[in-house]
């Protein structure tokens, strides 16, 4: 059976063929895979990408820390090392060029960099607002120029975004790191209409709280915290998996996604009881 994809070619629908019920195509072997992590020197990014060394993936590793993503290398042949800092659009694209040139192609690029910070609407700050939009959007934004056009030239590959389960909806002190991790769910909705008709995967990832140096300063209760080792066997298995929505740990972020789909009144009354704020 086949649907008829906007670009007017047609697609396998969701039950035919190797997908199975999987919106993306899955990966069973990781060894024959050329996987770029953009934000890999510490957290979440540091354990997927050691995670995905451990399964035998070739694993670019990019970050601002050279010394810190050497030591997520730690001399596997596997591990190539491309420091570049994500909020310069040149940067992202001499990067892309040098993975290229190396392995003539890229099988599945995920973009965990980002930052949090705290922001309520009595202390607006300019500088952090445009340094957030910077790193956690537009610098997104520079990894999918990068990017995309290998992918849809080669007709296969996927793109993994980390947002957060703050995109949801609207969480208190998150004025500013909120609007950009939903605007990342929003656009792998988007980029879902494009590149599944063309066989490459989207994954949209929103962690809940993870034990990660992002985190670590936090001085308020963190419901459902887990380790960044178990956030990256959450992420390796959804897309394994084929999922598009990929999210942890359930309990969690089910939570989350029951209560934005409750009246406003109820919705911001429930926040409000549950954070005191
Ligand atoms: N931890 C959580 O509870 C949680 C929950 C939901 C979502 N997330 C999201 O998960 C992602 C990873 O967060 P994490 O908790 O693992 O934090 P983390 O340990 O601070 O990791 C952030 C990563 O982003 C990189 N990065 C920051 N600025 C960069 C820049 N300008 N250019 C290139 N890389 C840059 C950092 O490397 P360098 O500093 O070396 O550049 C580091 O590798 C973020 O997008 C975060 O919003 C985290």
């Amino acid at each position: 059976m086949y649907l008829q994809s906007p670009t007017g070619k047609q697609r396998p629908s969701a039950k035919a063929g190797a997908r199975g019920r999987a919106m993306n195509p899955r990966i069973r072997d990781w060894r024959a895979q050329r996987v770029w992590v953009i934000g890999a020197s510490s957290g979440i990014g540091a354990e997927t990408a050691k995670l995905l060394l451990d399964k035998g993936a070739r694993v670019a590793l990019s970050a601002r820390s050279a010394a810190l993503l050497d030591d997520v290398a730690s001399g596997r042949q596997n591990a190539l090392p491309l420091p570049l800092d994500i909020t310069s659009h040149a940067q992202v694209l001499q990067a892309r060029d040098r993975l290229l040139d190396e392995w003539q192609g890229i099988d599945l690029v995920l973009v965990v960099a980002g930052a949090y910070n705290e922001m309520r609407a009595d202390a607006i700050d300019m500088t952090v607002v445009n340094r957030l939009i910077d790193l956690n959007l537009r610098g997104v934004f520079h990894c999918l120029d990068a990017v995309l056009p290998a992918l849809i030239r080669q007709g296969s590959g996927g793109i993994g975004i980390v947002s957060s389960v703050a995109g949801y909806s609207g969480l208190p002190k998150a004025l500013v790191y909120g609007p950009t991790k939903a605007a990342l769910i929003n656009l792998c909705e988007s980029l879902y209409f494009d590149l599944s008709p063309r066989n490459i995967g989207v994954y949209q990832i929103n962690p809940g709280f993870v034990e990660t140096p992002a985190t670590a300063g936090n001085d308020f209760a963190m419901p459902g915290l887990i380790s960044a080792d178990r956030a990256a066997h959450e992420i390796v298995s959804g897309i394994e998996r084929g999922r598009f929505h990929i999210h942890f740990p359930k309990g969690f972020t089910n939570w989350l996604r029951f209560a934005r789909l409750l009246p406003y009144r109820w919705y911001f009354s429930l926040i409000h009881k549950v954070t005191g704020l």
